[in-house]
């Protein structure tokens, strides 16, 4: 039976976590005065890389490279932006650390930010997280009395300040150049790129942008070692990743598990404790909504990224939605269609209008009028995929595809047969009588 392996969430239980003296006593800001009393910037990023530390915010792009994307001497300042955003429907895991475990994401944040050279680091927090903001603001204010924030930090001489920023419950905030234009003040538009953030990002400055489960990764690295890190998981998919459970299963939740040691169906099984009524699955989502749905049969792929690829979708962030037999794929395909439809910013005409088309296809298709091609044009539309500023269009398109693709037989029913009794019948059949 497979097991949790906890690094990210070990002292979680530990009394007054929430607290300076809690952390420390449970070992935390250890790894700080290791990497600004016994560490350069560069050792710091060598040691990131050495990890293969992947990104968890959704993408998986590798750590320690985009750090040393930042150029060297730069005469603007340097930004970390914590993407804590974490609106991706199914994902739920960042919270966990902020409202648990606050501490641990202010020291990875501070370790991050002596290593690529800046002296600002801002916490982007979604609107609705009103208690994960209280309890950073709270940490952070005593972080700072205690010295761990601000002007010569443990005596090093390194400053550092931290911000919370808190959103306004915009999917596409989430998007790291949507996330920078809300975090200057002005409306979260994605920016073109390039050029990317780390050339030119916050107030035209370079900057990185991470999630919260990557920064919170950081101290264990400084601490034990990227080897060490590296050591876990499969050559591709290193260290453990906190995935969120959630759907038809017994025990939804946040565990955290060492990639490819174990197959998706084992996590689910295992860890969410079956299947509410002992039905069968019918789709999961392994990777938070904008992945491409998986079917049954193909749940026997390892628990890795490169797996997950491979078997056509991503694990991106983590969320693992489980859909048991008694779901109507068309109805899912229409709830996620509106979703994006509903956080579509509308600068691009493909994502504005095709989200919209998405929505009142399936939307017709479910009331009995929908016509004979139409699976054949909900793929059509999903053509303009790489043709959007930001990934937003990427993220409606892939979910519609794999709907209709891997469930065709449900929408060509409804097509047939609405779900409700087809709209035209009547009609037609007083034309025919
Ligand atoms: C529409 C959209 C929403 C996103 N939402 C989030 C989010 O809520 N949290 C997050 O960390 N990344 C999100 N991302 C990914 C970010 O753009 C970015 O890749 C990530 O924050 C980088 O951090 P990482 O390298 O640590 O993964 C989103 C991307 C897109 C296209
Ligand atoms: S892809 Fe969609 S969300 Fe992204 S910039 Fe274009 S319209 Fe806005």
């Amino acid at each position: 039976m497979a097991q949790e392996t906890r690094v990210l969430l070990e002292k979680l239980g530990t009394p007054d976590l929430l607290t300076v003296k809690g952390y420390r006593a449970a070992g935390g800001y250890q790894s700080l005065e290791k990497a600004l009393k016994e560490m350069t910037p560069e050792r710091i990023i060598e040691e990131v890389k050495k990890s293969s530390l992947q990104g968890r915010g959704g993408a998986a792009f590798p750590t320690g490279m985009k750090w040393s994307f930042i150029p060297k001497n730069s005469p603007k300042p340097v930004y970390l932006c914590c993407n804590a955003d974490e609106s991706e429907p199914g994902t739920c895991k960042d919270r966990v650390i902020i409202d648990e475990n606050p501490h641990l994401l202010i020291e990875g944040m501070l370790i991050s930010c002596f290593a690529i050279g800046s002296h600002m680091g801002y916490i982007y927090i979604r609107g609705e997280f009103h208690r994960g903001a209280q309890i950073l603001m709270m940490a952070i204010e005593e972080a700072r009395r205690e010295g761990l924030i601000g002007k010569n930090i443990l005596g090093s001489g390194f400053d550092c300040e931290l911000e919370v920023y808190r959103g306004a419950g915009a999917y596409i905030c989430g998007e790291e150049t949507g996330l920078l234009t809300s975090l200057e003040g002005q409306k979260g538009y994605p920016r073109n790129k390039p050029p990317f953030p780390a050339i030119s990002g916050l107030y035209n400055s370079p900057t990185i942008i991470n999630n919260v489960e990557t920064l919170a990764a950081v101290p264990s690295i400084i601490e034990r070692g990227g080897d060490w890190f590296k050591s876990m998981g499969s050559e591709k998919s290193t260290g453990t990743k906190l995935l969120c459970l959630s759907g038809h299963v017994n025990k939804p939740g946040v565990y955290e598990v060492v990639l490819g040691q174990m197959t998706l169906r084992e996590f689910i099984m295992d860890f969410g404790g079956g299947i509410p009524g002992g039905r069968k699955i019918k789709g999961v989502i392994p990777g938070g909504s904008s992945m491409p749905v998986m079917r049954d049969e193909d749940l026997d792929v390892k628990l890795t990224y490169e797996d997950i690829h491979a078997a056509g979708s991503s694990l991106g962030s983590g969320a693992i939605i489980v859909m048991d037999e008694t779901v109507d794929m068309v109805e899912m395909c229409l709830l996620l269609a509106h979703f994006y439809e509903h956080e579509s910013c509308g600068q691009c005409t493909p994502c504005r209008e095709g989200t919209r088309w998405f929505v009142q296809v399936v939307d017709a298709i479910l009331k009995g009028e929908g016509h004979p091609g139409d699976c054949d044009l909900l793929l059509d539309i999903c053509r303009s995929e790489f043709t959007s500023i930001c990934p937003l269009w990427v993220a409606a398109v892939w979910p519609v595809r794999a709907f209709v693709t891997k469930f065709r037989e449900e929408f060509e029913e409804k097509i047939r047969n609405g779900k409700y009794g087809k709209k035209d019948q009547p009609a037609a059949m007083a034309m025919a009588g």
